[in-house]
């Protein structure tokens, strides 16, 4: 079977989107230091152009997480790769996702970061899929796009690793 991609969101709509999100989290966040905290790998891409568009300071780090279970539901189980270079105590932090779906993974990162101590912790999410939500302690202060239950792809997200660096968002569909 071959995967086809159908474009979902367009480049300029994901763009005039980070747009008016920047401007809400600045307005926000005015007069503070922000702690952008991006979940790899997927999430690279927003931060980097969500950043660039903030007017307030910024400060940067990454962490990475694998879920357990099968391909498409997830287990809960959710494994820390890799944690913070810097700590976050006093910090007003902000953790930047490309999607929620099911919520476990971002569920699982709130509990570790909160025992921290920092001085906020709010959820910046690209795409919210709430069909698919389990964990429903997981509140983003933050949404790009409210989106249904499809496979999407591209702007940070993949299919087998592939298409990361597509400028919109696209829907897979399966050929014969
Ligand atoms: C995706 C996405 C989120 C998580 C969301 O990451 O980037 O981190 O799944 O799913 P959940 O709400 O059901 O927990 P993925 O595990 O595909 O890793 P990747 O970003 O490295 O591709």
């Amino acid at each position: 079977m071959k995967e086809m991609i159908d474009v979902m969101i367009t480049e300029a709509a994901i763009q005039k989107r980070i747009e008016e999100l920047a401007e809400e989290i600045s307005h926000d966040y005015h007069g503070l230091t922000l702690s952008l905290i991006c979940v790899l790998k997927g999430g690279v891409i927003f931060l980097s152009d969500l950043s660039r568009k903030l007017a307030v300071d910024v400060e940067m780090d990454f962490m990475d997480v694998s879920s357990y279970g099968s391909d498409t539901v997830s287990s809960g189980i959710v494994r820390i790769d890799k944690d913070l270079a810097r700590p976050i105590t006093g910090k007003h932090v902000l953790l930047i996702e490309d999607i929620l779906d099911t919520g476990q993974t971002l569920s699982r990162l709130i509990r570790h970061l909160t025992a921290q101590n920092p001085a906020s912790l709010k959820v910046c999410t690209l795409l919210d899929k709430p069909e698919r939500r389990v964990a429903q302690d997981v509140v983003p202060e933050y949404i790009g796009f409210t989106i249904p239950d499809n496979f999407v792809v591209g702007y940070g997200l993949d299919y087998a690793q592939k298409y990361r660096q597509l400028p919109y968002i696209g829907a897979v569909r399966f050929e014969k």
